[in-house]
């Protein structure tokens, strides 16, 4: 069959990676993609919230199945725009309904869902203009520290963690009055702060069977001994050593079942992977955060470790017959670390000259590109996270080290990386 991938960066070279072994691929255009996804299809210039565009694509070229990487096209309904038109109805969508996203769209959603359905998480209450006294008023009496959160998509922005209640009424102003967050961040969630160790489960889900996929733990800090500033990830590895049996079978029966069962008895359409941050407070997990597609660079760590035909997997998903699949997972670790543009998270320069991708690709590594693009013979810079490093290995220690010794041989200007990614368990 023919497939459309949606977005252009490591997640998506490394879904093009691993789409492009399948026995059930025969030929992948990638829209926008980046100079790495050339290496396994077609990239093609649509930009990913072009729904026409992208509908009229697939028309044309016969394709039988849609990917999409990123949230915000699904946010927006990008399977709902496919579903409703008559000419694209037939096309696999591998994504959830515009309504199943707003588990990741709206943080007050997807707490009132967690609510409905007793699914462990932080406890809450949402506010907005209407009731911005008495939030001020809720903020001034909760216990520090304080986690606010802007209910719609804020690229990864919208949480902020206060540790006095002056910061915590000023953000709360910040973000009801003066609209930090934009119109969707005018909705703000004030919850409990959970301390714990953070894992990443991932699922996928036909909305009624599902299978899980390796977990991961991602780094977002952008300094060494996640010191400084957010970033969209730095790192990840799979397995995470805490991670037991026993406690992905607590996760399964606390979390994932309630979401699969809860999607199911709400009619939310879900064809898709879901992305449920954990926090692990004294063994329980609770959820902090639902995402409607898989995290970058979560991806790079749990794709490589699937063994299965990712497309058959798709496929069954599509058609709702999850329930026939066994998933196979490697016991190898996995890290990538993710080299980042001088300057990233906050401003910093791109079109810079990438040397040393070819050159002796050391064997159980592989480079995905996440803000590449291609001019003439070269690979230039093009976005803060550039390339994700990723290493298989026996452990965490030899993983992350054959993809720190593979990023000294690569060069850009300004390139950076973290050294320690897995670091607590090396
Ligand atoms: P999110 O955008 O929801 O993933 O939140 C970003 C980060 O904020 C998470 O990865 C956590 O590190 C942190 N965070 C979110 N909610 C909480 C919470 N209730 N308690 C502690 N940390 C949190
Ligand atoms: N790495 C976090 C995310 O993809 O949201």
């Amino acid at each position: 069959m023919k497939i459309l991938l949606v977005g252009g960066g490591g997640r998506e070279h490394t879904l093009a990676w691993k789409i492009s072994q399948s026995k059930l691929c025969d030929k992948l255009f990638i829209a926008p993609g980046n100079a790495g996804t050339t290496q396994f299809g077609e990239n093609v210039a649509i930009t990913v919230n072009d729904f026409e565009a992208l509908a009229q694509f697939c028309i044309n070229n016969s394709i039988a199945m849609l990917i999409v990487g990123p949230e915000e096209p699904l946010v927006k309904g990008i399977y709902n725009f496919f579903k409703e038109n008559p000419s694209t109805a037939h096309i696999q969508v591998i994504g959830p309904s515009k309504q199943a996203s707003q588990l990741e769209g709206s943080k007050a959603f997807a707490k009132a869902f967690m609510d409905r359905h007793n699914i462990p998480t932080a406890k809450y209450k949402e506010f907005d203009a209407a009731s911005y006294e008495e939030g001020m008023q809720y903020i001034r009496n909760h216990p520090l520290p304080i986690v606010l959160k802007a209910d719609g998509l804020a690229a990864g922005k919208g949480v902020i963690i206060c540790n006095n209640h002056i910061e915590a009424l000023a953000e709360f102003q910040l973000m009801i009055q003066h609209s930090k967050f934009g119109e969707a961040g005018k909705r703000v969630v004030v919850e409990q702060f959970l301390d714990g160790i953070e894992v990443s489960v991932f699922v996928l889900t036909d909305g009624k069977n599902y299978v899980v996929l390796p977990e991961a733990k991602d780094y977002k800090k952008i300094g060494v001994g996640d010191k400084g500033p957010n970033t969209g990830g730095m790192g990840a590895v799979s397995p995470v050593p805490f991670v037991t049996a026993a406690y992905m079978e607590t996760v399964t029966q606390k979390i994932i079942k309630p979401t699969i069962d809860g999607l199911q008895k709400e009619s939310l359409d879900y064809k898709g992977f879901v992305f449920i941050g954990l926090i692990n407070v004294e063994g329980e997990p609770f959820v902090i955060e639902y995402n409607c597609r898989l995290g970058d660079p979560e991806t790079e760590v749990i794709i490589p470790r699937i063994e299965n035909d990712l497309i058959e997997v798709l496929s069954a998903t599509a058609q709702q017959r999850l329930n026939e699949i066994d998933i196979a997972i490697s016991k190898q670790t996995v890290v990538a670390v993710m080299a980042v543009s001088g300057g990233y998270p906050n401003e910093h320069e791109t079109g810079k000259v990438i040397t040393g991708l070819t050159d002796s690709v050391l064997e159980g590594t592989i480079i995905f590109h996440a803000g590449t693009k291609q001019e003439g013979d070269k690979v230039l810079t093009n976005g803060g996270r550039v390339l994700a490093v990723t290493s298989f290995g026996n452990n965490i220690a030899e993983a992350a080290e054959q993809s720190n010794y593979m990023l000294e041989q690569i060069h850009f200007d300004g390139i950076y990386y973290r050294e320690d990614i897995g670091y607590e368990f090396r």
